[in-house]
């Protein structure tokens, strides 16, 4: 991983952050405490196809029984501390013609927006997506219009903008345009 220490926008409570402290691992029950603070933050949950979490057993059913179902799942960590959830799915579960295609989710704490954190990881999964999941040849991911924050992260890791699938999937009870975007294995790495 690229590991720079970057300053936050100006207003930002904490100015900096070292992303050198950033590390990935797998999910383990006793992150729960951890988990639960970003899942029942409905900042965090707006954008994201999952509703907000309302007990503890929403946050143990997603470590013991989503999280390990993924292609790869990984916690964001700042001190060995769960700040946030990145993960690759398959994008079309069942289908062969699309099992070189992986669909990338990130998910960090609000208060570690705007930091770069997003950024780093996600440079930092591309990366090892294709050298781990060495069949994968394209990593796509799904944005809601209105997420500018996401969109920009993507851009920045070196994902492409394809498209706009309008109306393309209902969160939140609402049908959503979504931004699909993709990086390939072939494409400069940054
Ligand atoms: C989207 C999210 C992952 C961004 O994480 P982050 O660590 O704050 O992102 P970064 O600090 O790496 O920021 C990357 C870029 O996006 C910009 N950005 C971040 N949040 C933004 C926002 N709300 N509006 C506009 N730009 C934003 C940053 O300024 C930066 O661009 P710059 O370097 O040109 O200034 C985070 O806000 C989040 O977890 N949101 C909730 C869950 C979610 O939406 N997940 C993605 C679902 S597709």
């Amino acid at each position: 991983m690229e590991i720079t220490s970057i300053s936050s926008k100006p207003g930002a409570k904490e100015e900096r952050i070292d992303l050198t402290q950033i590390t990935l691992r797998p999910l383990n029950l006793s992150d729960l405490d951890d988990l639960m603070i970003w899942t029942t933050d409905e900042k965090v949950a707006k954008f994201c196809s999952w509703e907000l979490y309302t007990s503890k057993d929403d946050g143990i059913n997603f470590i013991e029984n989503i999280a390990t179902k993924f292609l790869w799942c990984k916690a964001i960590c700042i001190n060995d501390r769960a700040i946030g959830c990145v993960s690759l799915s398959s994008s079309s579960p069942g289908d062969k013609s699309r099992n070189k295609c992986a669909e990338l989710g990130y998910v960090l704490g609000s208060k570690y927006w705007g930091k770069g954190v997003a950024t780093c990881v996600v440079k930092q999964v591309v990366k090892v997506a294709f050298c781990e999941l060495s069949y994968l040849e394209r990593l796509e991911a799904l944005v809601d219009v209105e997420n500018a924050g996401s969109q920009r992260v993507l851009e920045k890791a070196g994902f492409q903008k394809e498209g706009v699938l309008r109306k393309y999937l209902v969160m939140k009870g609402k049908s959503r345009d979504m931004i699909i975007s993709s990086v390939l294995f072939t494409d400069p790495q940054l």
